[in-house]
């Protein structure tokens, strides 16, 4: 069957992972999370205390970083390497929430980001989720999904999830991350969130996991029939 290019694209903690994981899986493709990169740069200039409101700081350090991933069959996902150390739990953290979307409206790291997920794409066959995906990565991309929920669904999920690794993490702190990190992410001058015109628009706030995959699926085939000539 034809391989294409999917992308989803929309607020955080919407759950656009989880859907891209599933639909890698299902269809046997290679699922790419950009929002781990931004998250893996970010990590890289706090720890080697570079200031990235200079683009000349940014330059220099940028050249010193080196993005992987790899593939850990236990937790049966693609996990983040940064420089070669596997960072995936670490760009996971409230510090790093805190910071990335300054991070990533930097342009410099846009640049460096978008250079290498476009790559990834050449052979098709593949996932990719974060804010600018379908709008300025894959603009050609057969199926764009730009997927939204209500704020409060999207706290209480996000809070679930940090709540597991820390107990001291408050239902407020979440909601005013989530809302600052939308706010930049669709407010900043390079490539901001938005929804590229020829995206579907996917509100799961009311739906079930395996209702929207069984959705989504159908998305898919509908793609990949268009684009089969
Ligand atoms: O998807 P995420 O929450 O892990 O993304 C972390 C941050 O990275 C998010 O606040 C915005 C930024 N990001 C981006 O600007 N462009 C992308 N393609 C993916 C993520």
């Amino acid at each position: 069957m034809k391989k294409i290019i999917i992308t989803i694209d929309g607020y955080s903690s919407c759950g656009k992972s989880t859907l891209a994981k599933q639909l890698a899986k299902q269809l046997d493709y290679v699922y790419i999370d950009s929002g781990a990169m931004y998250r893996a740069v970010t990590l890289y200039f706090i720890q080697n205390r570079v200031d990235w409101t200079s683009s000349e700081a940014v330059q220099t350090a940028l050249t010193n970083v080196h993005l992987d991933f790899v593939y850990n069959a236990l937790s049966d996902a693609c996990e983040m390497l940064l420089n070669g150390e596997n960072v995936e739990h670490m760009i996971r953290e409230m510090v790093i929430a805190e910071k990335v979307s300054e991070v990533a409206a930097v342009k410099e790291v846009r640049e460096f980001a978008v250079a290498q997920q476009k790559k990834m794409g050449a052979r098709k066959g593949i996932v990719m989720d974060g804010r600018d995906i379908g709008t300025v990565v894959f603009p050609h991309a057969e199926l764009k999904i730009f997927m939204t929920a209500d704020i409060t669904i999207r706290v209480e999920r996000r809070f679930k999830e940090l709540f597991v690794k820390n107990k001291n993490i408050s239902i407020e702190e979440v909601k005013q991350n989530l809302e600052l990190r939308d706010y930049i992410d669709a407010n900043r001058e390079i490539s901001p969130l938005r929804k590229a015109d020829d995206a579907i628009i996917l509100d799961n706030s009311q739906l079930g996991m395996e209702e929207q995959l069984e959705l989504v699926m159908q998305w898919v085939e509908d793609a990949i029939m268009a684009h089969t000539s």
